[in-house]
C-alpha cells in the first residue's frame, strides 16, 4: 500500500509527539519531588509528642539579643492547634516563625491576606518566618482536601499591638 510521503510524515510526527507526552508525563512522576513551602526539616507524625511539637503553642524566644516568636502548629482533621480553639496570639513588628506540621493527613496552612501559604504534610516541618506590621486579624484557611469537613476547617491569628 503506497503511503503519500506527506502522510507519512504526518503520522511520524503524531506518534513522535504522543510517546513525548508520555515521556514527559512519567518523567513529572518519577521526578516529583513532594516537598512543602519553606521545608525545614522531616518528623515522625505517629510521634509528634516527642517533639517540639508536644505542647504546641506561641512561644517567645530570644535571638540575637532580640525578642522573637515561635508558633508550633499543628494541623488535624479538622483544626489548627492552635488557631481553631483559640487564636494565635502575637505582636506586631515582632519576627515570628510559624513551624507546622501534620500527624494526619494533608492539610493546607494559608494566612489570607499575607504571602504565608503552605502545605502541612505529615512527616515534614514548614517553616515560615513574617513579621506582622500591624494589629489585625487574619483568617487561617485550609486548602487543601482533607476529609469531609474540610470546608469548615480554619482559624485565626490576632496580632496585637
Ligand atoms: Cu485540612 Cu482541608
Amino acid at each position: 500500500m503506497h503511503i503519500h510521503k506527506f502522510e507519512r510524515f504526518w503520522i511520524k510526527l503524531s506518534f513522535g509527539l504522543i510517546a513525548f507526552f508520555i515521556a514527559s508525563v512519567i518523567y513529572g512522576f518519577v521526578s516529583m519531588d513532594l516537598k512543602v513551602v519553606g521545608d525545614y526539616q522531616t518528623i515522625d507524625p505517629q510521634n509528634l509528642g516527642e517533639t517540639e511539637f508536644a505542647k504546641t503553642g506561641v512561644r517567645e524566644v530570644t535571638k540575637n539579643g532580640q525578642t522573637e516568636y515561635e508558633v508550633y502548629v499543628k494541623t488535624m482533621q479538622f483544626a489548627f492547634q492552635p488557631g481553631t480553639a483559640s487564636p494565635i496570639v502575637v505582636p506586631a513588628n515582632t519576627r515570628v516563625t510559624f513551624y507546622i506540621t501534620s500527624p494526619d493527613v494533608l492539610h493546607g496552612f494559608d494566612l489570607a491576606g499575607t504571602n504565608i501559604n503552605t502545605m502541612a504534610i505529615p512527616g515534614q516541618v514548614a517553616k515560615l518566618t513574617t513579621i506582622f506590621p500591624e494589629p489585625r486579624e487574619y483568617g487561617i484557611v485550609c486548602n487543601e482536601y482533607c476529609g469531609p469537613a474540610h470546608h469548615i476547617m480554619e482559624g485565626k491569628v490576632k496580632v496585637v499591638p
